[in-house]
């Protein structure tokens, strides 16, 4: 009888659907602790497993494979995004590697929406002014707690994937003028269905009221809001991150926001994750931060776990993954 392929998943609040249906196949080592694994842990546990369950907030890189050795076979990430993964190194030693695109398109793009909104139209600032009395002694000025309309507005997307794509789809429904979007090439579709325009990322920065990230990091994405690129938005520009901390710089946006370069931001991602609760960006009322929760419907994140073990489970059988990277 030949033994059961081995698997580790990173943490113990792992959704069952994933779990379960690893445990049907294979024989699965759990760090128990409902937290992220710690670096150590992670190198003496990998040793030796034939798959990995990982979450964003593992590196994964040429150390962990090392530890792992020569009998992994394939790493599922429990994320659309990859930039925590080494693929190149992956791919050097014939490792396949997974991740859950399309299952969270829906849940991102709704919660993009919702920020947008809760951005534009103050809606953080405004609950606030409830219980601080601030209702109270506004007189009901007509132009109190006054936001900005999304109809007739230029949107300018920064990456039109799957999730870009699924948030400008939704804000057709609002009534803007011009969606703009750039990226690395024109995409048909979006011309046909959105009646979107490419443009180069100076002049979406320069045209959009409101600039919304969805683009991957990378490389060449790394950085890309700075100083410079603020400078160049409109004054009353409100920008949005829904993608990774990794491609905005923190220091200049807190400028950029406290000098009216732009009028406001939303940011449900941000670097360092999870931001230091005294961080600077949170004293701001014109900064909307939410915790990274772009995925976090419970349906979406059962369905990424499943969409996890399945892709480990196929390449355990060497069979093709159901979302390979
Ligand atoms: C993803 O899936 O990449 C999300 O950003 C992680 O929560």
């Amino acid at each position: 009888m030949t033994s059961l392929p081995s698997v580790l998943i990173t943490r113990n609040d792992t959704p069952e659907e994933g779990v379960i249906h690893l445990q049907s196949k294979c024989k699965v080592e759990i760090y128990n602790e409902p937290r992220p694994i710690p670096r150590e842990e992670l190198l003496r546990l990998v040793k030796g497993k034939n798959g990995l369950y990982c979450h964003v907030t593992e590196k994964i890189n040429a150390e962990v494979l090392e530890a792992a050795g020569p009998s992994l076979k394939v790493i599922g990430t429990y994320s659309v995004g990859y930039d925590h993964i080494d693929l190149e190194e992956c791919r050097k030693r014939g490792i396949f590697v997974g991740n859950t695109p399309n299952v969270l398109t829906d849940a991102v793009a709704e919660l993009t929406v919702g920020l947008l909104l809760a951005t534009s139209r103050r809606l953080m600032e405004a609950t606030k002014q409830i219980a601080s009395g601030g209702w109270a002694k506004s007189n009901c000025a007509p132009l109190w707690m006054c936001g900005t309309n999304l109809v007739n507005s230029t949107v300018g997307m920064m990456g039109l994937g799957r999730i870009g794509f699924g948030v400008a789809e939704r804000l057709k429904c609002f009534k803007v003028k011009n969606i703009l979007y750039s990226g690395n090439k024109p995409k048909p579709e979006a011309s046909e269905k959105l009646n979107a325009k490419f443009v180069p990322f100076e002049e979406l920065l320069k045209l959009s009221d409101f600039v919304i990230v969805c683009a991957s990091l990378n490389s060449t994405t790394r950085g890309i809001f700075n100083l410079e690129a603020f400078q160049k938005m409109k004054r009353n520009a409100i920008f949005i991150n829904v993608s990774r901390g990794g491609l905005v710089n923190h220091e200049d946006l807190y400028t950029a926001l406290t000098t009216g370069l732009i009028k406001a931001a939303g940011l449900d991602v941000m670097d360092p994750e999870p931001l230091p609760s005294d961080h600077k960006l949170t004293k701001l009322s014109n900064c909307v931060l939410l915790p990274h929760i772009g995925s976090a419907t419970v349906e979406t994140r059962n369905t990424m776990a499943r969409l996890t073990a399945e892709n480990i489970l196929a390449g355990l059988d060497g069979k093709p993954l159901p979302c390979p990277l």
